[in-house]
């Protein structure tokens, strides 16, 4: 997108109206067993070619292990669209999709499943038209990232002739601390050019997320008190109600930190915080968000300033829930976080002063994640003191998910004789303002690959600040105790009250 957009804004608009349909190309999933691959890229894919967004010989690879001939992955790509898809199955979408499907069945460190990738790929080329353009989506553990990249390398799979493309998917987590991201980085960039490397955080993919610059950037009512004049305090909260299900190989030595809060929760913070970008254009967007997490800064006391929990039994939904250290395959001696709760500031003009809380946690309350900026409270008040009491701070909350949209709070006069004032709220929510549906995160972000449009993905500078945010934090925690235990079903352990309540603040119960 970075390059299309010249200087006449008529056509421009026109442009950004018109459906983006990805050119001829390819998908290859590895690890296409696996939970992401079946409840959310195989619905993905059959989605846009359900809305007309892909090519008509569009092509998906599985790669995996697993003993299955083309008809089984098909048939297990059908079934994952019958639970997952979003949009109606039509028995003709299908049909023109499954021309185009292919399974190749090996190891990551086998080399003849390469070579017959590679075969796979040259046979779709000429039977299906997809030009020699295909996207890799490491859907594999982290720890196979840079093996897998080394294959495609060895066996000439991410070369790119003849105008053809050639791109690697990479989800998170992108490395375990800094020294290791920088070390995956160098390998991946070894083998794909920058360009081609699209580092996946699916919250970037969600609409409310996007919208968090529409909001600031497209209106003039909230950017002149975005900032430290107005602005008492940002809470970034991701809450989910799920635990850890079957993800325990995964989880367990990873935790709630590097989870979420190194990729999707500072990505929110640095949209959030962030400058005008001069353009929406991948360069300068990547370069405000750099410009934001290089300028954020940690408290000195990181035992005052971080708190990390692990839940324990509770009620949950009216059902018994067990602790983490009863989930099937956890190590009963974890200190995994389950929960993590940690204060930053951020270092310049427009910021400085205003804390920015972040949490997250599993089995917590309910699932929710938003965005409040709480503002100062009036400088002066002509109401009576106890008029005004029950009066909380105006705050604007972009409501992430799952009730998307947007909420502003501010006082208001009850009606009746007396001079009382209450809170009251604002509401815009999706569903009532627009007929229009939003593609799922992972549509989005699979069609923005194929069309070599980054804008949604968060470039390497992005991965490795947020490394340098998180890695102290987490060096504490390792040196400093156990995590705080908290009942499933609440809102995270008593600690993190505390911490908010020493700066006279409190967390909001969304
Ligand atoms: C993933 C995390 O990135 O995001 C999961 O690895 C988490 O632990 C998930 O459950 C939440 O995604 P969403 O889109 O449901 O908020």
């Amino acid at each position: 997108m970075s390059a299309v957009h010249g200087a006449n804004p008529l056509r421009d608009a026109a442009d950004r109206r018109l459906p983006r349909i990805a050119g001829p190309s390819g998908l290859v999933i590895f690890g296409v067993t696996g939970d992401l691959s079946r409840k959310k890229l195989m619905p993905a894919v059959y989605d846009l070619a359900n809305r007309g967004l892909l090519p008509p010989g569009f092509s998906l690879i599985g790669f995996a292990r697993r003993e299955w001939a083309d008809e089984d992955f098909a048939q297990e790509v059908y079934e994952a669209v019958k639970q997952h898809a979003r949009t109606p199955f039509r028995e003709e979408v299908w049909q023109q999709l499954i021309q185009g499907m292919r399974f190749v069945q090996g190891d990551f460190d086998d080399d003849t499943a390469f070579e017959q990738l590679k075969s796979t790929i040259e046979d779709l080329d000429k039977a299906q038209g997809t030009g020699g353009n295909f996207a890799f989506y490491l859907s594999v553990p982290p720890k196979f990232f840079e093996l897998v990249v080394q294959q495609l390398k060895k066996h000439g799979l991410a070369d790119q002739k003849d105008g053809s493309w050639r791109r690697a998917v990479i989800e998170k987590p992108f490395g375990h601390d800094l020294t290791s991201a920088k070390e995956l980085n160098e390998v991946v960039h070894e083998v794909f050019p920058p360009e081609a490397v699209f580092r996946i955080d699916h919250y970037l993919g969600k609409e409310t997320v996007q919208n968090i610059l529409a909001l600031r950037f497209a209106n003039t009512l909230f950017e002149p008190i975005w900032n430290r004049s107005y602005v008492d305090h940002v809470q970034i909260t991701m809450a989910e109600d799920i635990g850890i299900g079957g993800r325990a190989g995964y989880y367990d030595g990873i935790g709630a930190a590097r989870d979420v809060i190194q990729n999707h929760l500072l990505q929110l913070l640095a949209l959030t915080a962030m400058e005008e970008p001069a353009s929406f254009d991948a360069d300068a967007l990547a370069a405000e968000k750099t410009k934001v997490l290089g300028a954020v800064k940690l408290p000195k006391d990181l035992g005052k300033s971080t708190v990390r929990g692990q839940y324990a039994a509770g009620w949950q939904g009216g059902a018994k829930a067990v602790g983490y250290l009863q989930e099937d395959g956890i190590d009963p001696q974890s200190k995994t976080d389950t929960y993590a709760a940690i204060k930053l500031e951020i270092d310049n003009r427009r910021w400085a002063g205003v804390p920015f809380y972040l949490r997250t946690g599993k089995r917590l309350g309910r699932r929710v994640t938003e965005i409040a900026v709480v503002f100062q409270r009036a400088p002066h008040s002509p109401f009576d003191h106890t008029a005004t009491e029950e009066l909380g701070r105006n705050a604007i909350v972009i409501r992430v998910q799952p009730d998307e949209g947007v909420t502003v709070r501010f006082g208001s006069k009850v009606p009746g004789t007396q001079m009382e004032i209450r809170d009251v709220s604002m509401d815009f929510a999706y569903g009532e303002s627009f007929t229009e549906s939003s593609p799922e995160a992972y549509e989005r972000l699979i069609l923005d690959v194929l069309l070599g449009d980054s804008n949604l993905f968060p470039r390497v500078e992005e991965v490795e600040l947020s490394w340098k945010i998180l890695d102290p934090i987490e060096q504490f925690w390792d040196k400093h105790g156990k995590p705080a235990q908290y009942q499933s079903g609440t809102w995270g352990p008593v600690e993190a009250d505390e911490m908010l309540a020493r700066d006279g603040r409190s967390w909001r119960r969304p």
